[in-house]
């Protein structure tokens, strides 16, 4: 039976950076979870009779939400729901999914790198039909329609058995529990030499993944080490877990610190990654060195036709605007387009779609391809597995070498977390109405060579989007740019990213913050962070 309830709209429904990030006891508002999900429907047509793909990270209340996310796709008239096993599906998983099987598209239940529990958070995201997030206009849709909406509708039926594969019907709709894992890992050997990987493995190359009790354990066991002969050991926090073990699942410096130590240790495996919740994002450590991930995305482009899925080169290169520009420079290098996105997945989908760039790239962890349409964690590893497997050199080798060859991009992002809203809108304000009167200006040891607002203009669809971060650039190439989080579920986080190109070999060697410290002094002269913010230090420093 198929009940119609009547709701009233709540007020901040509103999709960020990635989907509607809430705290767990907010979607567990009555009618809360049902509302968010009836208005990403509502904000579609014609998928009557087609499929949906639902799977989320695990994470406290998952289960929950996939059931009734199940009963509103059949009230609905949704005619299919493929369903990971336990509810499970990493986002690129997901993704690779709705591409594979022609689904209408996807709902991804997670807050990715957030940390999980009955009081911490949830998150909900719909991705389209090329696997990819929605873009602005269909979350700017969703989000009309959350603030009319009067009733959802739902299907009375017994909860779906997650955990048994099977193919089960119920009111009116077909419902697949399928493998989270066996399409994905098939995806992956489609792209990478896994007889090269495998013989790098067993000639005694030490790995060490750290799956942080997320996502990423099933699917590291089947690849890593039952495909590629790794050593079961290496798969540290291999059990996703409800609330992640009580950490936050964030492959940075901070929240992945065993993983590191153990990296920079006298007896460290020789390569080193970690990913996140959801398993979209990666972290890189070689033996003694850590990748940064703007360097990731710039080597992987550089040596990623050492991949049999990347033989035939790239079509372009991707990264969000405050990714450092070291992909620029391979990009100019290889003769290919370049582009330069707001912060955010989605806004990579058309430039995917349109075939105009191959690898795309984010500062905050995250690296992907053409073979989704969501940054993918794994495939980051399993491509520089491949690059080393390949050239037959340590991670600190191809790293120097990349330096040597286009300049070392020191780069670093301060994030201020859970700051007062009001103060971080004031700062991001008050910095904004000087922006054009800064050209020429002195701020410390630099010279501002000029600062603007980032707006996007989609090259694909013409769309625009404005606000998309605070730009200065410095005369000799320095950058510093202020953005406040999309993702963030309490307070604001300002983030300030600052870079710096250094083309001489001589001086790469030098400690990252160091290296930054005129630009980390300009930003407290620019934007008085202490003074709006009231803190000494930043949260994190990644
Ligand atoms: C953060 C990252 C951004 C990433 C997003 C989703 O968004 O900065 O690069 O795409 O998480 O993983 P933010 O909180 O900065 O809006
Ligand atoms: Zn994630």
């Amino acid at each position: 039976m198929i009940r119609t309830v009547s709701v009233t709209p709540f007020k901040d429904q509103k999709p960020g950076t990635s989907g509607l990030r809430k705290k767990v006891p907010v979607f567990q508002t009555p009618g809360y979870t049902e509302a968010f999900i009836q208005s990403v429907f509502d904000s579609l047509e014609d998928y009557q009779g087609k499929t949906l793909v639902i799977g989320g990270d695990g994470r406290f209340y998952n289960r929950e939400v996939i059931q009734t996310a199940i009963a509103m796709a059949a009230a609905n008239g949704f005619g299919r729901v493929l369903v990971g096993q336990g509810g499970i599906l990493s986002t690129p998983a997901a993704s690779h999914l709705i591409r594979k099987y022609q689904a209408f598209g996807g709902l991804i239940l997670s807050a990715s790198h957030n940390p999980g529990g009955p009081t911490e958070d949830f998150g909900i995201k719909y991705n389209i039909s090329n696997g990819g997030p929605a873009p602005e206009k269909i979350t700017e849709a969703i989000y009309a329609r959350t603030q009319t909406i009067d009733r959802y509708r739902i299907a009375d039926f017994e909860a779906v058995n997650l955990d048994s594969l099977g193919t089960f019907e119920g009111a009116g709709m077909t419902i697949e529990v399928v493998d989270p894992v066996a399409d994905y890992a098939a995806l992956m050997e489609t792209l990478f030499d896994f007889d090269a990987i495998r013989a790098l493995v067993s000639g005694g190359f030490r790995i060490a993944f750290d799956a942080m009790h997320a996502v990423t354990g099933p699917y590291a066991r089947e690849i890593l080490v039952k495909r590629l002969g790794v050593d079961e050991a290496s798969v540290l926090n291999a059990t996703p877990l409800e609330d992640f073990g009580g950490h936050h699942p964030d492959p940075n410096l901070v929240h992945a610190k065993e993983l590191y130590d153990l990296m920079m240790g006298p007896d460290a495996p020789d390569f080193g990654a970690a990913s996140d919740g959801d398993g979209d994002r990666n972290l890189i450590i070689g033996r003694g060195v850590f990748v940064t991930p703007s360097d990731s995305l710039a080597m992987l482009a550089a040596n990623a036709h050492l991949a049999p899925g990347y033989k035939g080169g790239l079509k372009g290169i991707a990264r969000s605007m405050p990714t450092s520009g070291a992909a620029d420079r391979v990009a100019a290098k290889l003769g290919v387009e370049m582009h330069e996105t707001p912060t955010g997945w989605k806004f990579f989908g058309n430039l995917l779609d349109a075939g105009r760039c191959t690898i795309c790239g984010e500062e905050s962890a995250g690296t992907g391809s053409d073979h989704v349409r969501e940054k993918d964690g794994l495939w980051a590893v399993l491509l520089w597995l491949n690059i080393l497997a390949v050239r037959k050199q340590s991670v600190k080798q191809i790293v120097e070498d990349h330096w040597a060859e286009y300049g070392r991009t020191y780069y670093s992002r301060h994030d201020y977390e859970a700051i007062d809203t009001d103060q971080a809108n004031g700062l991001v304000a008050a910095l904004e109405a000087r922006l054009d009167g800064l050209a020429g200006h002195e701020a410390g040891s630099l010279t501002i060579e000029k600062a603007d607002s980032f707006t996007y203009h989609d090259p694909v669809d013409g769309s625009v989007s404005r606000n998309q971060g605070l730009r200065i650039f410095f005369e000799g190439g320095s950058r510093l740019v202020f953005r406040l989080s999309g993702t963030g579920t309490s307070g604001a986080t300002l983030r300030v990213y600052m870079e710096r190109h250094e083309p001489d070999p001589a001086r790469h060697g030098q400690e990252t913050q160091d290296a930054l410290a005129p630009v980390i002094a300009a930003a407290e002269s620019l934007a008085g962070i202490r003074g709006w913010t009231g803190r000494d230090a930043p949260t994190v420093i990644t």
